[in-house]
């Protein structure tokens, strides 16, 4: 049973109709008092919990019954209703121990998925908490073909990773660079019910920053000067599957807020057009910046964090499970032999000893491509320690001088450094301009100076 706590009644009962024609039994209460009372008796799976009540709506009695709810039911979870005005009264809910939220008005699908969610959350959460599968279990389970290891901390989150991929909770993925973020992404979606869907990543690092919206929300032909033809945008490509918000941290505060409307609305305005479109989307967002510090130094809005975070997975860095160095060099090597057509190729005991004792600052894509650049300059196919540490100190002289005096001019000099970054970034322009010693604008800058499109 759910219990909708509210003092409208017009929401009251709104609610509970959404709830009842999709199969849930609902009460009802118009009060904390009420509400509490029914709650004791009748002990409900979920709690909906609006924070504004009486006319004189300060938030208190509101915060008051959710902390005495979290207290005499402590494994139920609480969805908040609050006013679009009001979010900041739903992130010290959050704060508080409420499982989500969501302004009014609502949107009904998003209100039923967003009940779902919650409720098949706090389910499993209680049904599996204490257990901890192996790999081999997880296996069986689910599908994790492509990322290998079994240390403790991963296979913990390849459990959370399976636990809530058969919901639509928002999760947050942190990680420092090349810990596997895209690819625990992508497992997400494939083991969810929307698997047969788009999956879309959007690298928020390398949207310039007039073109977001145009970007995330599409635009019709002549909505502003360069918009030559229709475009559609990313949430329209991502209906009915998952898109995958990458570098969320660096994402402009103007930026933030058209964000949060999309992921509180589920609805968004093409540019030139002036019908909103609904959106089916799962959200899975990734960052190497520590949000909440971010969030601390109001750099990244709190309210758009507890949005995104339902579920968070922190990637260990792969110095933190050096015993899955071996494994990931013999998956990687596997690949290769099939490639290059070299059945023998194999890595000694020596340099995978010595492999586990690097500090691995690009993680596994340090190691992926320090294994690949070995197996394709070694003409031998049994590599050894010799083998990977030329490769990973390349000799001097290869990177190190400058070309003749005349060669080039200096713009062409900078020219073709900004282009090798950006091929080596693959377009991330934080990055690249992170890599120069540029700030973004002046990246920008360059970028047209030399007519360079990205
Ligand atoms: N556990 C793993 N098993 C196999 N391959 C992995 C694993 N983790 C990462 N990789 C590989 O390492 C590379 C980097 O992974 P990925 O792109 O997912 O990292 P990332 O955290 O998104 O990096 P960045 O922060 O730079 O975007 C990819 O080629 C990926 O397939
Ligand atoms: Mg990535």
């Amino acid at each position: 049973m759910i219990l909708i706590i509210d003092d409208d009644k017009a929401v009251r009962v709104s609610l509970a109709l959404i709830l009842k024609q999709a199969g849930y039994a609902t009460r009802m209460a118009e009060d904390p008092q009420e509400g509490l009372a029914i709650a004791a008796e009748h002990s409900p799976e979920l709690f909906i919990l609006d924070m504004n009540f009486s006319v004189k709506t300060t938030g208190e009695e509101g915060l008051a019954l959710l902390k005495e709810l979290k207290h005499r039911h402590p494994d139920r979870p609480i969805i908040l209703i609050t006013a679009w005005g009001s979010i900041p009264l739903a992130v010290e809910g959050m704060k508080a121990g409420a499982a989500d939220f969501i302004t009014k008005p609502w949107n009904n699908d998003h209100f039923l998925q967003t009940v779902t969610t919650a409720l098949s959350l706090s389910r499993s959460a209680r049904e599996n908490g204490a257990i901890v599968r192996s790999r081999a279990q997880l296996d069986a389970l689910y599908d994790f073909e492509k990322i290998v290891g079994v240390d403790r901390q991963l296979l913990a989150i390849l459990q959370t990773v399976g636990r809530v991929s058969g919901t639509d909770a928002p999760v947050l993925i942190n990680g420092e660079s090349g810990t596997g973020k895209e690819l625990i992404a992508e497992a997400i979606h494939v083991n969810s019910p929307r698997r047969h869907g788009p999956f879309i990543r959007v690298n928020l690092g390398g949207i310039p920053t007039g073109l977001f919206e145009s970007e995330m929300f599409g635009h019709r032909k002549g909505a502003f000067t360069d918009a030559v033809r229709d475009r559609v945008g990313r949430f329209a490509l991502a209906e009915g599957g998952t898109i995958f918000l990458d570098e969320i941290g660096e994402l402009e505060p103007n930026h933030q807020v058209k964000l949060l409307r999309v992921l509180q609305d589920r609805r968004f305005e093409v540019l030139g057009t002036s019908t909103t479109t609904m959106a089916d989307f799962r959200l899975v967002c990734a960052t190497n910046h520590d949000l909440r510090t971010a969030v601390g130094e109001r750099r990244f809005r709190e309210d758009l964090y507890y949005r995104i975070n339902l579920i968070t997975l922190n990637l260990p860095p792969l110095r933190e499970r050096p015993d899955d160095i071996p494994l990931l060099v013999g998956y990687f090597v596997d690949n290769l032999r099939t490639i290059y057509r070299r059945p023998a190729l194999a890595v000694g005991p020596r340099a995978l000893a010595w492999l586990k004792t690097l500090p691995w600052p690009g993680n596994v894509r340090e190691l992926k491509n320090l294994t690949e650049r070995t197996a394709l300059v070694t003409v031998r196919d049994d590599l050894d320690l010799d083998d990977f540490q030329r490769q990973s100190h390349p000799a001097p002289g290869h990177t190190g001088e400058l070309p003749a005096v005349g060669a080039f001019t200096l713009d062409e000099m900078e020219k073709s450094m900004i282009l090798k970054a950006l091929e080596f970034h693959g377009g991330n322009l934080s990055k690249v301009a992170r890599s120069l010693g540029l700030s973004r604008a002046a990246l920008y800058r360059r970028l047209e100076k030399y007519g360079i499109a990205i």
